[in-house]
């Protein structure tokens, strides 16, 4: 009778937890998209702005109208977590209307030890992990596949790191929809000076196709290109035995497919510890090299801080040859957002001009056959020497 009642409470809770309520924050939300996705209810609108429950069976259905009306992608944030802990939705709307602009311009100033770092990136150990990272079908926010390329990226960035003092790997989890399935990993690199605000680089390990269920998500520039490029900066960071006076996180997002939801757990993870931030930057596709644009890196309008990313237009002009242009996604189309929403200073550099970008993203086809490795290393050269300027570097002593 016990197990009976355990099996039917088991049941039960499972029914519940498929049918809860997610609330998805989102540009206009026109009325003919309301009627096509079913049950919602529009909570408040403001300003552009709209919050929507959605039951969670229903969320992957809105995700494809969502995209398909805005004919190319169209985000929204899931904040559910916010409502759950009682922000009212009148607040959470005006916050994601109008952010505050914080952030000041950095110095740039060309030095030779960070020119050095740049020139030990390796277009094969990129590729190589790149590689592993389509290799695994799918790294999915919502199936074991996902799981463990967490735990393959976790490992990785804790072998890279292996002998190295003031280095931590840790985790923030999302909330129960994803739990015990994908977490982010948090690879923190302490600086000389502690108590100044530290740097930020990230990039989003899940991936997506139209069909969710499917294991064939290879993802590998919507965003193995951008979870790649941390591990070699990575790489670099520690062959170059360097020390850098600010602390720099590399953050891996999990699920931010399903509306930035790992990145908003980690903005709160890093408000809750109180670790400031002066600069974070997101790098989410950056493998695929459009021949219908005359520039190489596209550096983001919208959700971005200008001054921080007039920064980092110095820097990759200063450290390599890439030419830059600026282009806009129209919405909140990555991690940043969660950073920007919040009041950090965040800044993109992107593969393409917005509408040139590579057009497989969120396909089974979105594998590495049309990606150009010198296109990525340029990214990978940029992060590294942002790292060295803003990090601000303190070159290895002689040993004597
Ligand atoms: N990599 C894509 C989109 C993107 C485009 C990012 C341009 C950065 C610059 C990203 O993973 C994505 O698919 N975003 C979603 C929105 C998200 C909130 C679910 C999209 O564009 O529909
Ligand atoms: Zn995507």
């Amino acid at each position: 009778m016990k197990a009976i009642l355990i099996v039917f409470l088991a049941v039960f809770c499972l029914a519940v937890q498929a049918d809860e309520d997610r609330y998805l924050l989102l540009g206009d939300f026109l009325p003919e998209l309301a009627r096509e996705i079913g049950p919602n209810e529009l909570v408040y609108a403001e300003g552009g702005v709209s919050l929507v429950r959605v039951p969670v069976s229903q969320v992957e259905q809105f995700s494809r109208i969502v995209h398909d009306h805005y004919k190319a992608c169209g985000g929204f944030m899931d904040v559910t977590h916010e409502i759950r802990k009682g922000r009212s939705a009148a607040r959470l709307v005006w916050e994601y209307a109008d952010p505050k602009d914080s952030g000041f311009e950095f110095a740039v100033r060309g030095d030779a030890f960070v020119a050095d770092m740049v020139s030990m990136v390796s277009k094969d150990a990129y590729w190589n992990v790149l590689k592993s990272l389509e290799a695994m079908g799918s790294r999915s926010a919502t199936n074991a596949k996902g799981a463990a390329a967490q735990k393959w990226i976790q490992g990785q960035a804790t072998e890279l790191t292996s002998g190295m003092p003031n280095v931590r790997v840790w985790t923030v989890e999302t909330d129960h929809f994803f739990a015990n399935k994908q977490a982010s990993v948090v690879l923190t690199l302490e600086g000389t000076q502690p108590n100044l605000p530290a740097v930020v680089l990230g990039a989003h390990m899940d991936t997506i196709t139209q069909s969710f269920t499917s294991d064939k998500q290879p993802g590998a520039d919507d965003d193995g290109s951008g979870s790649a490029l941390l591990l070699e900066t990575l790489r670099v960071l520690k062959q170059s035995g360097a020390k850098f006076e600010r602390t720099v996180h590399l953050v891996w997002y999990a699920a931010e497919e399903w509306g930035l939801v790992g990145s908003q757990f980690v903005v709160d993870a890093f408000v809750d510890k109180g670790l400031a931030v002066d600069a974070v930057l997101q790098f989410d596709m950056v493998g695929y090299n459009s021949s219908a644009d005359d520039d190489n890196i596209y550096l983001l309008t919208d959700y971005t801080n200008p001054a921080l990313t007039e920064t980092l237009r110095r820097v990759i002009e200063t450290y390599t040859d890439a030419k830059v242009g600026t282009t806009e996604c129209g919405y909140a189309c990555s991690d940043h957002a969660s950073w920007h929403k919040k009041g950090f200073a965040a800044a993109v550099p992107f593969e393409a001009s917005f509408s040139n970008m590579n057009g497989r993203l969120h396909t089974q086809n979105d594998k590495t056959d049309v990606l150009d490795v010198d296109h990525a290393i340029r990214f990978v050269k940029s992060a590294v020497a942002f790292v060295g300027e803003v990090g601000r570097v303190l070159p290895p002593q002689p040993k004597h």
